[in-house]
């Protein structure tokens, strides 16, 4: 009598076990591993535009956003560190499917024999973006209202900087974004390396699905919508519902446009005129690929319109 109870206790324990087993595993895998990365570059929207595609997003569409906080904002890290980088966020499982948003230069996953997450990032005119940073410093901007800059205090025009040669306005500090897609090498930080140059291109065309550009924001998260839509599933109609202050959630509360004299000389400069080739690069491959999809139209609103252009057909077997 005893005996047959526990077996029939054992045999029930076991089946829970392995109904319990069969559902998990199920469920594991089913759920999502993509690694979305997104690695902003300052003062190009990139609050703005993490806000309305992820903040927003995650809990309609059923994903983790996480920042990276890089220590004393270097944007690069040891290869030790990447590697612990790489394999901490493809085996964590209880934060997967995720978005990394942070200021860090481009990670090479394939390079540590991992596939590489989907990266995306957005780009600014490199004039723009300067002047923008530079007068951020001074004046700060309307999404942290009270924050004190590291130059708040300092009335001096770009311009009255640009002529007596500053360090604030030099063109070596407009050498942003080549490093941010050139990666991790030595000479990515190396101004003016046409190596980083070089590199910085080839990565935009291998290792990132999409560049958008921040002055055509709307467009970049329309196309996301359609190409990642297990993560921006309806981002286009969530940005065009903001109101103005979050569609346009941070901008430096106070910008004087250099005089021409300053901007004829910045146009010469090599540093800007590399940093110029790798935007103006973006915008070409952004603009095609932006009007393939939309079917000649460039109009973001097109883009869900448009069915797939294939279907297929003699399945076998039936
Ligand atoms: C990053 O971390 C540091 C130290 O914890 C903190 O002071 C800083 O505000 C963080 N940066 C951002 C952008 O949150
Ligand atoms: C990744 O890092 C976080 C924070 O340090 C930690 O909590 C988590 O367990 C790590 N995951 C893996 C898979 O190592
Ligand atoms: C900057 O501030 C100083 C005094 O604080 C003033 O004399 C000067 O005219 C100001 N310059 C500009 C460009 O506003
Ligand atoms: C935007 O913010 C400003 C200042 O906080 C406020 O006066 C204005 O009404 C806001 N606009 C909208 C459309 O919410
Ligand atoms: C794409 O554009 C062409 C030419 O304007 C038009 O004939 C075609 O119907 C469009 N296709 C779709 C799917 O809208």
């Amino acid at each position: 009598m005893i005996t047959r109870k526990k077996w029939q206790l054992v045999l029930i324990t076991v089946s829970i076990i392995f109904l319990y087993l069969l559902l998990h595993n199920k469920k594991t895998a089913k759920t999502s591993t993509t690694i979305v990365i997104y690695n902003r570059i300052p003062k190009t929207g990139s609050t703005t535009f993490a806000n309305a595609i992820a903040y927003d997003l995650y809990d309609v569409n059923n994903f983790h956003v996480l920042h990276l906080n890089m220590t004393k904002n270097r944007q690069i890290m040891s290869l030790p560190d990447q590697q612990f980088f790489i394999q901490n966020i493809t085996r964590w499982s209880e934060r997967l499917p995720a978005f990394y948003h942070g200021h860090v230069a481009f990670i090479d996953f394939q390079r540590f024999g991992v596939a590489n997450p989907i990266y995306i990032n957005l780009v600014r005119e490199p004039l723009e973006r300067l002047l923008s940073h530079y007068y951020f410093l001074r004046y700060g901007d309307n999404y942290r209202i009270g924050l004190k800059r590291s130059r708040s205090g300092n009335n001096e025009t770009f311009d009255d900087c640009f002529a007596r040669g500053g360090k604030d306005c030099d063109m070596k500090q407009m050498w942003v974004q080549i490093p941010y897609f050139c990666g991790h090498f030595h000479f990515c930080t190396e101004v003016g390396s046409k190596l980083a140059l070089e590199t910085a291109k080839r990565n935009v065309l291998e290792k990132y699905l999409l560049v958008g550009l921040t002055s055509r924001m709307r467009d970049m998260i329309g196309m996301l919508e359609v190409t990642v839509p297990e993560f921006f599933k309806g981002a286009l109609s969530h940005f065009d519902g903001l109101d103005e202050n979050r569609s346009h959630l941070r901008y430096t509360k106070k910008k004087i446009a250099p005089n021409d004299q300053t901007l004829s000389m910045i146009k010469r400069n090599e540093v800007y005129k590399m940093e110029r080739e790798l935007y103006d690069f973006i915008e070409e491959l952004f603009d095609a690929v932006f009007k393939k999809a939309t079917n000649g139209t460039s109009n973001a609103n097109d883009l869900i319109k448009i069915g797939p252009q294939f279907h297929f057909e003699k399945i076998k077997p039936l």
